[in-house]
């Protein structure tokens, strides 16, 4: 999991204690000033801990003490409910309201992640990812196989059953996520929905909680190009979260400038993720024989042998919606 995220995540899951707790004393302060009588059933409610290691500590038998206590203590919380309704406020208006229960918004249940820490790391993922992308734009629901209808792709094949099968396909990659899922490279014409359709995949597993990463080539190389030769900054190392994080989605590959800085760090993004079995989605609008010709056999051989390629077929759908908006 990306640290950054996770931290932020512990952070927000820890805020909404504090708040829960500042909520609940304010509640607690209205309460005794409009009614009194609460304030007291509170404080001797509140007692009933040193009640108890009064009694344990007299050696006296405590099981016949403890019923009364316990009897007492209902009865108390009883009286404070009664009160409380009839003065207009709910029954648990005196409770902490944590926004999850399960971990009293702390993060963890015994020594696990709750859920709710987990959901929050995604949506701070989405968050991230939305910053640069249309990703809400970009999902399964909005990919209509209706632009490919009645197209014949380049071998002669009918576009609509091509793009339908991988669609299905695509779905399931994302269904069936985990860290051992298998490496995408998705090739075709320019507008053909390489983009929508890994943003879409990304979208669903950031969902499942993964941590997902997702830009251009070009920007991620950029960024690890210039903390290498700039101001090196441990806590914002790109190519470490590259590395490692869950699913990494390199977008356009391509269009990035052909330098030696650049190939070698693909060579070692795509290597290194594929020697820890971690799964990276690759897109680009270059076909076999471009790949052939703009990158060293030791990437073109592990693209072709160890990822799975899907080829989208169809016409440029960019084109087509801004032509049926034009009409
Ligand atoms: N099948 C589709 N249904 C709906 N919108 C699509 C579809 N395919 C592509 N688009 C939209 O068309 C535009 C171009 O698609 P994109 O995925 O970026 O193409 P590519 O990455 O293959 O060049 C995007 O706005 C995308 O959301
Ligand atoms: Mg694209
Ligand atoms: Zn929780």
């Amino acid at each position: 999991m990306n640290e950054d995220i996770f931290r932020e995540a512990l952070l927000t899951v820890q805020a909404r204690r504090q708040q829960a707790l500042v909520e609940y004393e304010n509640r607690q302060n209205e309460v005794s000033m409009e009614i009194p009588q609460i304030t007291e059933i509170n404080s001797q409610l509140a007692q009933t801990a040193s009640k108890l290691l009064a009694l344990a500590q007299s050696g006296r038998s405590i099981t016949e003490a403890l019923e009364t206590l316990q009897h007492e203590n209902q009865e108390a919380q009883h009286l404070s409910a009664n009160l409380l309704i009839r003065h207009g406020y709910p029954a648990d208006y005196l409770d902490i309201h944590y926004h999850c229960p399960k971990c009293q918004d702390t993060g963890y249940t015994q020594d696990r992640y709750c859920t709710c820490l987990q959901d929050e790391v995604a949506a701070i993922g989405i968050r991230e990812m939305n910053r640069q992308t249309h990703l809400t734009l970009c999902t399964f629901a909005q990919f209509s196989l209706e632009y490919y209808r009645n197209f014949t792709g380049p071998n002669g094949e009918d576009c609509y059953t091509v793009m339908q099968k991988i669609l299905q396909r695509c779905r399931k990659y994302a269904e069936k996520f985990s860290t051992n899922s298998e490496s995408l490279l998705l090739y075709g014409k320019t507008g053909v929905g390489k983009t929508h359709l890994s943003l879409a995949i990304a979208n669903e597993v950031i969902q499942k909680g993964y941590n997902v990463i997702y830009d251009s080539v070009i920007n991620l190389l950029g960024n690890i190009e210039q903390e290498h030769f700039g101001r090196a900054n441990e806590h914002d190392d790109t190519l470490s979260l590259l590395l490692n994080c869950d699913l990494l989605i390199l977008d356009d590959l391509g269009t990035e400038f052909d330098t030696t800085f650049n190939a070698s760090c693909l060579y070692n993004i795509i290597n290194t993720r594929l020697n820890k079995g971690l799964p990276t989605i690759i897109s680009t609008n270059l076909d076999y024989i471009d790949i052939r010709a703009q990158y060293e056999e030791r990437i073109v051989s592990r693209l072709f042998a160890l990822y799975t390629s899907l080829q989208l077929v169809g016409t440029d759908v960019r084109l087509r919606k801004k032509m049926q908006n034009e009409t």
